[in-house]
């Protein structure tokens, strides 16, 4: 895409301009938005994750909806533009094997409530690529999940719809109390399979070594 067919599509995107109304730093605060009305997936006084946070519209709603009393740290290779009270951030590669203990070094050990990533990689415009880059993140981020994410804690993962999350919808079903797949509305989509996968109240056991072994 040209920068100026690119710049064009921004200026039409409603999205856009109400985030910037708003304040949010981006058009996903309204995805989060979207999922905490039907789910409760963040209360007053949690301690949130996001992986793949920038530039921080999802973060910028979970600082709002953990108050001051929580709080919510955003991790990303790129800068993070939204600050507040009860926001940290994290600069790291989720793919690091530090990242887990970077994480639990900025919440003094304790652990999240909720873990949220709306992490993507770059698309190449190949979905069976794209699609299976999107699931290994939603597997490492449950690997990050399985070291930082309290018992019954919370998760929400982007991930693109394909034949294998039929296998990881089983093995989340049974890890959560509840767990839905969850889609957002069409216009909030910027690609047309994008889901998410909820799951409210973990399990003690670990996760990703069952969706590893149910992927193959
Ligand atoms: C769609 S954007 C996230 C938007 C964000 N949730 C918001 O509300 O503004 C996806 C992000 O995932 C990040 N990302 C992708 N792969 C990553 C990785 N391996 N480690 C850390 N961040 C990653 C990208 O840098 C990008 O900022």
């Amino acid at each position: 895409m040209t920068r100026g067919r690119w710049l064009s599509e921004r200026r039409a995107d409603p999205w856009i301009r109400m985030a910037k109304k708003e304040g949010y730093p981006s058009r996903a605060a309204y995805k989060l938005k979207h999922i905490q009305r039907q789910y409760s997936i963040i209360g007053p006084g949690d301690v949130v994750v996001e992986l793949g946070a920038a530039p921080g519209g999802m973060l910028k709603v979970a600082s709002q909806l953990v108050g001051e009393k929580g709080l919510v740290l955003g991790v990303d290779v790129r800068p993070i533009s939204c600050t507040g009270e009860n926001i940290r951030h994290l600069k790291i590669d989720i793919y690091d094997p530090l990242a887990p203990r970077e994480i639990l070094r900025l919440l003094e050990g304790a652990g999240c409530d909720v873990l949220i990533s709306d992490a993507s990689p770059n698309l190449i415009g190949v979905p069976e690529i794209d699609t299976l880059r999107q699931l290994d993140l939603v597997i490492r981020c449950c690997e990050i999940a399985d070291e930082v994410l309290k018992d019954d804690g919370n998760i929400m993962l982007k991930a693109f719809e394909c034949p294998e999350l039929a296998r990881l919808d089983r093995v989340l079903r049974g890890c959560f109390k509840n767990y839905k797949r969850v889609t957002t509305p069409p216009s909030l989509r910027k690609h047309s399979s994008e889901v998410y996968l909820v799951g409210i109240g973990r399990w003690k056991a670990p996760i990703a070594p069952l969706l590893r072994a149910a992927v193959g």
